[in-house]
């Protein structure tokens, strides 16, 4: 059995068992400290590695809270039912995860001074994961097979809405570029160290020595693919059905080229470069 009802909430659809108009409307809404960190990605863009990224330069490397704290419970998802109780509750510094498009939060972040890092990764990768964690995922669609969750992916159709909007929201001048740090996945994997540094300097707390090394072990694949409290593996089988495949999967850039087929690659390009065309960024996978 699946769990997909969807919430439609501004003519995006959200996966139903954790969201509520409620919840939507509470983000949209919501009073962000300037000492709040805000991770926004699209989905299967590099947000659970985020999120352990920032809890480790938070604490300087030391992976106590990494190891006995979910990552959901200290890096709450704005738009997720839970986080109103969770986040009004911490003091001090808080991670806040979002996967909401720009134009929804864009008043809410008015104004504030909360650090905003934006990690978007190769939208064909993306694609690819997407697909894998609908499988397992019981609270998304059955996505029957890559070609027909492709065509919804590329139409925007699918949960969360559109990659090219999200990316292109967040990436515009109004969204992080001004004040906010943008990196891409591709960036993280090909220099993890160099990538740790500019995060942790953006969010003033540059690491040292040990601080450093540990930090850079904590978040490794292989080291987040043994953590109980970021693989998802203490999620009951009816919300994720590990026999249909892992949260951490493969972690890997170009992985897509073992997926599309040659028609698959020319239909994508050809959305990508009309989706793209006003779009001032290059990306390092173009
Ligand atoms: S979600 O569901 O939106 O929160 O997913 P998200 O965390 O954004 O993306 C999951 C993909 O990120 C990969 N991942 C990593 N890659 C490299 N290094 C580290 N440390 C890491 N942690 C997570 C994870 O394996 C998913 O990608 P795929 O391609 O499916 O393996």
């Amino acid at each position: 059995a699946r769990l997909d009802m969807t919430e439609t909430f501004h003519h995006i659809s959200f996966p139903g068992h954790i969201h509520t108009q409620d919840s939507l409307n509470y983000a949209l809404h919501f009073q962000f400290r300037d000492r709040d960190t805000v991770i926004a990605t699209y989905p299967k863009s590099g947000t659970t590695w985020m999120q352990e990224i920032v809890t480790l330069v938070k604490n300087r490397g030391d992976p106590q809270l990494s190891k006995t704290v979910p990552n959901w419970a200290r890096a709450p998802w704005l738009e997720q039912h839970y986080s109103a109780k969770v986040l009004e509750a911490t003091q001090g510094d808080r991670i806040i995860t979002t996967h909401l498009p720009y134009n929804l939060l864009s008043s809410a972040l008015q104004g504030s001074k909360a650090k905003v890092i934006y990690v978007a990764r190769n939208p064909k990768d993306v694609a690819v994961s997407y697909y894998h964690f609908h499988k397992m995922a019981k609270f998304l669609p059955e996505p029957n097979s890559f070609d027909e969750f492709l065509d919804s992916f590329l139409e925007g159709s699918v949960s969360y809405g559109s990659w090219f909007d999200h990316v292109k929201g967040w990436t515009s001048q109004a969204g992080v570029l001004a004040n906010g740090l943008y990196i891409s996945y591709e960036e993280m994997w090909l220099d993890l160290q160099g990538s740790m540094e500019r995060i942790s300097s953006f969010l003033h707390c540059p690491l040292v020595g040990d601080e450093l090394t540990n930090s850079l072990r904590h978040c490794s694949f292989s080291s987040m693919s043994d953590n109980a409290m970021v693989n998802y593996t203490q999620i009951p089988k009816e919300i994720m059905d590990h026999s249909k495949g892992k949260f951490m999967r493969k972690g890997k850039i170009g992985d897509w080229r073992n997926t599309f087929t040659e028609e698959q690659i020319g239909i994508f390009d050809t959305v990508y470069s009309y989706q793209m065309k006003d779009c001032p960024l290059t990306f390092m996978w173009e």
